[in-house]
């Protein structure tokens, strides 16, 4: 069976279920939140090391300002009610991705950074206005100006997710298919589950059917 030690998720479909049970985007985005915390859990009770979830892309920025006000504020308020509770979990949290948000939002996620940057339990990998080739160009800039050599090894240590393995197994919910500028460099020889639920209304039975069907899957990496 293979072992499980990074998934990554694009939780995508808030939108969509949102104006579908709600009328409402944001209120997709609320009820997406509850799944994030259904995840960690059971992420936590598979003794899983490393989650990634896609929360804000580069290209996000995009969306109508009230729209990406809401999403930051339920991030901020998630922090608030929730970071001591995961860092007695033994939950690190770590953000990808470049924090140029509001002064209290930076703020907060540095703290909550510092405060779980010991913990080993679990690894959650945020991604937040991250990019994936934005992150692969930087990488090449600083390489190359620290005239490091250029290998693959030297190379992963100048991306966000340095000191992270691969991720095994990505999971994009939303019925869609695409990678969405995620993890481009890191996903190489990541087994993909594409689902068709929108993220709300994605679940442990989903999430535990796929991490199932992982194990069993020969994984070859260009051998036979
Ligand atoms: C994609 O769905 C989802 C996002 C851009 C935001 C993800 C945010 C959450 C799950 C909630 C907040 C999370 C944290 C960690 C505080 P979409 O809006 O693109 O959906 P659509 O394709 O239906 O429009």
């Amino acid at each position: 069976m293979n072992p499980i030690k990074h998934v990554a998720i694009i939780m995508d479909g808030n939108g969509r279920w949102g104006l579908k049970y709600k009328n409402s985007r944001n209120a997709g985005h609320k009820a997406g939140l509850k799944t994030v915390e259904k995840i960690i859990k059971e992420t936590l009770r598979q003794k899983i090391k490393f989650l990634t979830l896609y929360a804000f892309s580069t290209e996000n920025w995009k969306r109508p300002q009230k729209e990406i006000s809401f999403l930051f504020s339920l991030l901020e308020n998630f922090l608030i009610k929730r970071i001591n509770e995961l860092n007695k979990q033994k939950i690190k949290l770590k953000i990808i991705g470049i924090k140029n948000f509001s002064k209290k939002l930076n703020r907060l996620l540095s703290i909550s950074e510092n405060k779980t940057f010991k913990n080993r339990e679990l690894q959650i990998n945020l991604a937040l206005n991250y990019g994936s080739k934005s992150e692969i160009l930087n990488a090449v800039k600083v390489m190359l100006k620290k005239k490091d050599r250029v290998s693959e090894k030297n190379f992963t240590k100048y991306l966000h997710t340095t000191n992270i393995p691969d991720p095994d197994i990505l999971i994009r919910t939303g019925n869609t298919k695409r990678l969405s500028n995620f993890l481009l460099w890191q996903l190489a020889y990541t087994e993909i589950f594409f689902e068709k639920k929108l993220w709300p209304d994605f679940n442990e039975k989903d999430y535990n059917k796929i991490l199932k069907k992982f194990q069993i899957i020969k994984r070859n990496y260009g051998n036979i």
